[in-house]
């Protein structure tokens, strides 16, 4: 009896798996063969519309509003920081890398960008005005029911 029950869970498992298998196509590589391979679809064109996007929540990392095409970021030459460093933003009118991105792991301040905040589109990254892969539930934090100080 014991392992009859056993037999039974273990075949709803198993269609259960080819259920979620069947709801993610997008994901995965061709059918029948998914190792097979496609061309890549065209990358789409970024927002390069050079408007500062909200933040999702206070600590995302801002997304990048203008072109980094062509902008090297290396060992040895990081285009950005000569646009986001502290000592050029007034001449480039680019917001500084916040105090963050001086600091070491162990919370010292630097001089210069601290070597874990060094590669930029680790964290930031340009838009693309394209149709989700997936549904997406996220909800803003401020629209969750509570009502924050001032917003009266
Ligand atoms: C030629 C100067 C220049 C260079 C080079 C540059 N930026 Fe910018 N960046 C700007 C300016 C100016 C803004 C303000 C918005 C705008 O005008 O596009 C900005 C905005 C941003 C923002 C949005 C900040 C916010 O608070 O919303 C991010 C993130 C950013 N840049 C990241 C980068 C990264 C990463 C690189 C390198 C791949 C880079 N930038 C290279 C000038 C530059
Ligand atoms: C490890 C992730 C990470 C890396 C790498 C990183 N950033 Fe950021 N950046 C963040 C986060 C998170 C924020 C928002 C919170 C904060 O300021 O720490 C931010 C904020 C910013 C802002 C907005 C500052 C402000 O005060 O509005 C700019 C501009 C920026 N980063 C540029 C850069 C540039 C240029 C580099 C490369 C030299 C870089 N970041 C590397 C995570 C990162």
């Amino acid at each position: 009896m014991t392992q009859f029950r056993l037999t039974a869970i273990f075949a709803a498992c198993l269609a259960g798996s080819f259920v979620f298998a069947q709801s993610v196509p997008e994901l995965s590589g061709p059918s029948p063969d998914p190792m097979e391979p496609v061309p890549a679809a065209p990358l789409e064109r970024f927002v390069t519309d050079d408007v500062r996007q909200m933040r999702a929540y206070p600590e995302q990392p801002p997304v990048i509003p203008h072109s980094i095409t062509g902008y090297q970021l290396s060992v040895n030459a990081n285009r950005c920081m000569s646009c986001h460093k502290r000592e050029h933003t007034e001449g480039s009118g680019a917001p500084m890398i916040s105090i963050t991105h001086y600091m070491t792991r162990e919370g010292q301040m630097l001089a210069d960008v601290s070597p874990r905040r060094y590669f930029c589109t680790q964290c930031h990254v340009p838009q693309a005005d394209t149709a989700p892969l997936i549904e997406n539930t996220f909800t803003d934090m401020s629209e969750m029911g509570a009502t924050g100080a001032g917003s009266e």
